[in-house]
């Protein structure tokens, strides 16, 4: 270790007193002697309790678009405190965002807000249902929606032996009801045949096919044109509402997000993490004859949905996105790491591959990047996950999960760059030290 944390490893075991693992949420909980506690953040760096300085690439998984604590933003966020709060009424300004976010997306003809990802996803389902009369829907394999009941199922693939027939879906969390199964199917990413047949057999109880087109908790894993343009028609075929799941995606990827990159229209499309620069802020969005159905016949509400503080700094940061080429500035950043590292990487002979977008690259150890979340197990993750601590020991934060792609924000810079590919090379050179060391020692 070059690093010390000793603080935060202190710190560990004080929050274990009063905090189940130490943390907020079990994804920060990273090992006993691992777990980081933030000082502060700022741009592209983020400093913790001991002092060590990172490039950041999580950007605390995606929101942080234009860099941690962005003046414009939160001069914004201090003038919407001016407000006061909420107020369980309604203010103007909801209507400004709105109309701005159903410029920017055509598919969002109307908006609602929540507060975060899984409660716009979860909202967006209630809708569907309502809509369709129909209770069971459809996801794609390795694809994740937040942490209510309906979306907390995964295929366990690293158990999964391809002889032994189709992968399992279970439950991600213990106390999720066992009965919820039978509302769900999955199916493998860009795959419409087996969509197609999902649909033919169990169309008829089907509300909603939930699908993120660049799975931003699975390597960036992406759908082709062809399979969105393929399952955008069995929705509406089979009248089964396509929700378009931009919580990472939407105003990162392109102003329009993934439904603009790949020229796809979901009925219904949820939106969050970006929109805020990291403020707490959600958003369903979608078809108005769908939409309308709030208020008919559909709950949809929150205490604190509209806060006047992250609606402020929304306002801002969908201004600056829309009208200043801050995606542009991202997307290039993006693709002259995924150069630097690419070169890197070939110069020791070590196959790869990039997957999703300049702005949120899965980094993959094959020639080819995965097609589904079958393919992913197929790949050599383990060289990854060699590497990510390596990294982190160098002041480069990625996840050291290798399914959460590597997010780029505005605030990373050239000096940035420079550094992390410098780090990135050195982290490379200890893994294969190691592993030829490991080897050796085999022999
Ligand atoms: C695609 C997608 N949908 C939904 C969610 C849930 O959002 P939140 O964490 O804001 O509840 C996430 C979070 O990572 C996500 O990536």
């Amino acid at each position: 270790m070059s690093r010390s944390l000793s603080k935060s490893n202190a710190h560990f075991r004080r929050a274990l007193t009063r905090l189940p693992l130490g943390v907020s949420s079990n994804f920060r909980y990273w090992g006993e002697d691992k777990t980081l506690y933030v000082a502060s953040a700022k741009g592209a760096r983020l400093r913790d309790i001991d002092d060590n300085e990172y490039i950041d690439y999580r950007m605390a998984y995606g929101p942080c678009i234009l860099g941690y604590a962005d003046p414009r933003v939160d001069a914004a966020a201090r003038a919407g405190m001016e407000v006061g709060g909420v107020f369980a009424l309604s203010t103007e300004r909801e209507y400004a965002v709105a109309d701005r976010i159903a410029r920017m997306v055509p598919a969002a003809e109307l908006v609602r807000y929540s507060n975060s990802g899984t409660e716009a996803v979860m909202a967006a389902l209630r809708l569907a249902r309502a809509y369709t009369g129909r209770d069971s829907y459809v996801v794609i394999e390795g694809g994740y929606h937040g942490v209510f009941d309906a979306a907390l199922w995964y295929t366990p693939i690293e158990e999964w032996r391809p002889v032994e027939g189709e992968p399992h879906l279970v439950p991600y969390s213990a106390g999720v009801p066992g009965i919820l199964r039978g509302l769900l199917h999955a199916v493998p990413m860009n795959d419409a045949d087996r969509l197609e047949s999902v649909f033919k057999a169990y169309g008829h109880e089907i509300a909603a096919f939930l699908i993120e087109p660049i799975m931003g908790n699975c390597c960036s894993i992406s759908a082709t044109r062809e399979f969105l343009r393929d399952a955008r028609e069995l929705c509406t075929r089979h009248g089964i509402v396509m929700i378009i799941d931009e919580v990472k995606t939407g105003f990162r990827v392109a102003r329009g997000g993934v439904q603009e990159l790949m020229d796809v229209k979901g009925d219904l499309c949820t939106f969050a993490k970006a929109m805020g620069n990291g403020y707490p802020i959600a958003v369903l969005a979608g078809r108005e004859a769908i939409m309308r159905r709030i208020g008919d016949d559909v709950v949809h509400g929150g205490t604190f949905t509209c806060h006047s503080v992250p609606l402020a700094a929304a306002e801002k940061t969908l201004e600056i996105l829309d009208e200043t080429p801050a995606l542009e500035t991202i997307a290039r950043y993006g693709t002259r790491l995924r150069a630097g590292m690419s070169q890197i990487l070939s110069q020791r002979g070590i196959r790869h591959s990039f997957s999703g977008h300049p702005s949120m690259s899965g980094l993959f150890f094959s020639e080819q990047p995965p097609s589904n979340y079958r393919d992913w197990a197929r790949s050599d993750y383990t060289f990854y996950e060699a590497l990510a601590p390596e990294l982190h020991d160098l002041g480069v934060l990625c996840e050291p999960d290798s399914r959460e792609p590597w997010f780029i924000c505005e605030a990373h810079d050239d000096r940035c760059l420079a550094e992390t590919l410098e780090r990135f090379e050195t982290a490379v050179d200890r893994v294969v030290g190691k592993q030829r060391a490991a080897t050796r020692a085999a022999n």
